[in-house]
């Protein structure tokens, strides 16, 4: 998929930095990729083009937070995107859309690119309310039901949450996320690209890059 932005969304995977290292290592070193592993692995996962995210962050750059990484950490390792509000960190970690919020503002300020996860479009405009850089901002439209089950979405339930979301932020990039498999990718074309869980750590990525 040249030209769309692929988010390659490790999650808590793998359990080694040399398993990551291999991982990285299989990628194609294409300059529309951006692969977000766990903190731990974020300063040794270097590769010519491939853009470094990260999968949450704290909404201060310093301070009595133990066990939080800031926006000013990540930016001083290099990196360059940060995913908000995935559904998990919602659901598992009961994260709602005013902490969101303060997260995408404190993000943007230290000019990191957010890619803020949504399952649902009410989610939108309190997690970016406020906000004026949306250029910096990318909405990934991930449905709930489809994270990690194999139940991707339609073509066209998701073309129609598409134009919805565009609707009601023109200038904000949308990805599609949820089950993406190298048999349905090109389902979401019409997206400006893609959020990858399960896939991203598989050979078999390759072949949608
Ligand atoms: P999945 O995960 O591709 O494994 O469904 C996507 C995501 O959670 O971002």
């Amino acid at each position: 998929m040249k030209k769309k932005l692929i988010v390659a969304n490790w999650k808590m995977n793998p359990t080694t930095l040399k398993q990551a290292e291999g991982i990285v290592k299989r990628y194609k070193d294409v300059s529309n990729l951006v692969v977000c592993p766990p903190f731990v692995f974020l300063n040794s996962i270097k590769l010519n083009k491939v853009q470094l995210g990260a999968q949450n962050c704290f909404w201060l750059n310093e301070g009595s937070f133990t066990g939080e990484v800031s926006p000013a950490m990540l930016k001083s390792i290099g990196c360059k995107y940060v995913i908000l509000g995935h559904f998990e960190r919602r659901s598992i970690f009961k994260e709602d859309n005013k902490t969101i919020n303060l997260k995408v503002k404190a993000c943007l300020k230290s000019n990191l690119n957010v890619i803020l996860c949504i399952s649902e479009l009410k989610q939108l405009k309190k997690s970016l309310d406020g906000i004026e850089r949306l250029n910096k901002v990318i909405i990934a439209y991930e449905p709930a039901w489809a994270i990690g089950t194999g139940k991707a979405c339609s073509a066209s339930l998701a073309e129609k949450k598409r134009l919805l979301i565009k609707e009601l932020f023109p200038s904000c990039r949308v990805l599609y996320g949820g089950s993406v498999n190298e048999d349905n990718y090109l389902d979401y074309n019409n997206f400006d690209g893609l959020l990858v869980g399960e896939l991203s750590l598989k050979k078999e990525f390759n072949s949608i890059l």
